[in-house]
């Protein structure tokens, strides 16, 4: 195939030369390799997140602002009159129907992610997709087939993987075996998630937000709780709790450790909301084990402080050999401890510090921006440091504990210790949460964990053999005309 630079194609087919017969589109944007002119992005919901989207769109001049869309009329208006003279939507679908568009971030809630990024692709756009990449573990699938089949570049929004000064050389560390094999990769997310209340009435829908486009792929229910922005991360609807918010980060870092490019075989899990009562559904507390035959993966997820604290006195959170966001990756060696996006630390096995990586300067979001830039002009999917396939394998690892945990019983500490007394690791993880809970005045004898479902799944098929309880949580009954197809088209 013949290569255009973006510049001669306009040319020449203004020109009407034989060669070209279709007009500049957005589309045909991904087929002009090596164009060096901005790619014009358009970015999908920015009340949080999106907005980090545009200060490194902003920054990169590879990038040229070019279309704004959110559901939430006074979100939008604030942006558009940061960015005057940029295309304005509320429905991302004629968003991505503009001809002025080349590639798309998104930063929705999680129920949108995977829609949303197909319909970018089928609509010719290259796509940065925050995490977690997809709601449920087959939409996320979905997303990397349509991705292929369309040979766009679809980059997840989990920028540790763009910390290669740090974090990547520490994978490259272990992975040449100079710790010895990997016993244990640990992900930990202790952070303080606090009560969202309790409401009695439903939410009055502030004037001004589309709500069923906000709802989009989700059940369209009153919405039950103070705020309807950010706190839909703690409802099974439309979020996947912590584990699917800040857990997913460190998911994918100690499975990137961990070299592990399937799902894994058998999961078990321990947690629940506790310490509060409110309008919360998902854990704030877990334990999450996924058997790698290799070496297991083994989540903590810890919302509650340290301690219970008198009201007024800051809050300390816990840790665990270093990292409290973050990751430990033991070895028979020593172990590395990733306690941040851009830094690991190396230790021999008495616990001496042998080498630190960590990036120079820099926000990695920027350079996880830029490095989705190199790609829409590369053309290579392999460029990108997050490509879709990982943002969905680590995304569906927090799915599959979820369904763990969605399909349990409740449980006293004795059901739970017997139940999981054959595995060390989950045992030792799970006395000490049991002190952490001990120490915020949580009584679980009375305020009863769920012990999970066991699970096992077949990693080629992505389906759970014979269980049609865990079978059927792989995806949800979409909404029309919200819905993810189930064939790649
Ligand atoms: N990578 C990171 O470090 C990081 C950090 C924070 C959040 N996130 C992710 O970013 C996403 C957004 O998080 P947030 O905290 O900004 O949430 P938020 O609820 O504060 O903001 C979401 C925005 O999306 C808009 N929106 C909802 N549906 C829409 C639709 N159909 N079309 C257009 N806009 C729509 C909302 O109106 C809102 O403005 C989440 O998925 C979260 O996991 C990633």
């Amino acid at each position: 195939m013949r290569k255009f630079s973006r510049r001669s194609f306009i040319q020449s087919a203004a020109a009407g030369a034989a060669a070209v017969t279709l007009p500049f589109t957005a589309r045909s944007y991904a087929d002009i390799v090596g164009s060096n002119e901005a790619v014009r992005i358009g970015t999908v919901g920015f009340n949080g997140r999106g907005g980090s989207h545009l200060s490194s769109e902003k920054k990169e001049k590879g990038f040229r602002i070019s279309g704004l869309c959110d559901v939430d009329s006074k979100v939008l208006e604030v942006r558009a009159n940061e960015y005057p003279g940029v295309e304005t939507y509320t429905d991302m679908r004629k968003l991505f129907d503009s001809k002025n568009i080349d590639a798309v971030s998104i930063a929705t809630p999680n129920h949108w992610h995977a829609l949303a990024a197909i319909w970018a692709i089928q609509a010719g756009k290259d796509v940065y997709v925050e995490k977690p990449v997809s709601h449920n573990v087959s939409e996320g699938r979905r997303v990397v087939e349509f991705a292929r089949k369309h040979g766009k570049m679809v980059q997840a929004g989990t920028q540790s993987r763009s910390s290669r000064l740090g974090i990547a050389k520490a994978v490259e560390y272990v992975q040449a075996g100079k710790l010895g094999k990997i016993k244990v990769a640990r992900g930990l997310c202790y952070k303080r998630r606090d009560t969202i209340g309790k409401s009695t009435v439903p939410l009055k829908i502030p004037a001004g937000i589309d709500f069923d486009l906000w709802c989009g792929p989700a059940e369209l229910l009153p919405i039950m709780r103070r705020k309807l922005h950010y706190d839909w991360h703690w409802v099974w609807n439309t979020g996947n709790g912590d584990l699917g918010n800040q857990g997913i980060h460190e998911m994918d870092v100690a499975r990137w450790f961990l070299g592990e490019q399937e799902l894994s075989p058998s999961i078990i899990t321990v947690g629940g909301r506790v310490g509060y009562i409110d309008d919360g559904e998902t854990p704030n507390t877990m334990i999450v084990y996924h058997a790698y035959e290799k070496a297991p993966l083994l989540f903590e997820v810890r919302g509650l402080a340290a301690k219970s604290y008198p009201q007024g006195v800051k809050e300390q959170m816990d840790s665990y050999k270093g990292a409290g966001v973050g990751i430990v990756i033991e070895c028979e060696g020593g172990r590395v401890t990733v306690p941040s996006y851009g830094k690991a630390i190396v230790y021999d096995t008495a616990g001496k510090e042998i080498t630190t990586f960590k990036d120079v300067a820099g926000d990695s979001t920027e350079a996880h921006f830029t490095n989705f830039l190199k790609a829409c002009h590369s053309r290579n999917h392999e460029d990108l440091h997050a490509d879709i396939l990982d943002g969905h394998l680590s995304s569906a690892l927090c799915h599959t504990a979820n369904i763990s945990h969605r399909l349990g019983q409740q449980a006293d500490p004795q059901t739970i210790e017997a139940a999981i007394k054959n595995n060390p690791l989950f045992s030792e993880a799970f006395d000490r949460c049991k002190q952490h809970l001990i120490a915020n005045k949580v009584d679980i004898s009375k305020e009863k964990l769920t012990l999970g479902m066991p699970l096992k799944m077949d990693p080629k098929t992505e389906t759970f053999p014979g269980n049609d309880a865990a079978n059927a949580m792989l995806t949800r009954k979409y909404r029309a005309p919200y819905i993810v197809p189930d064939q790649v088209s």
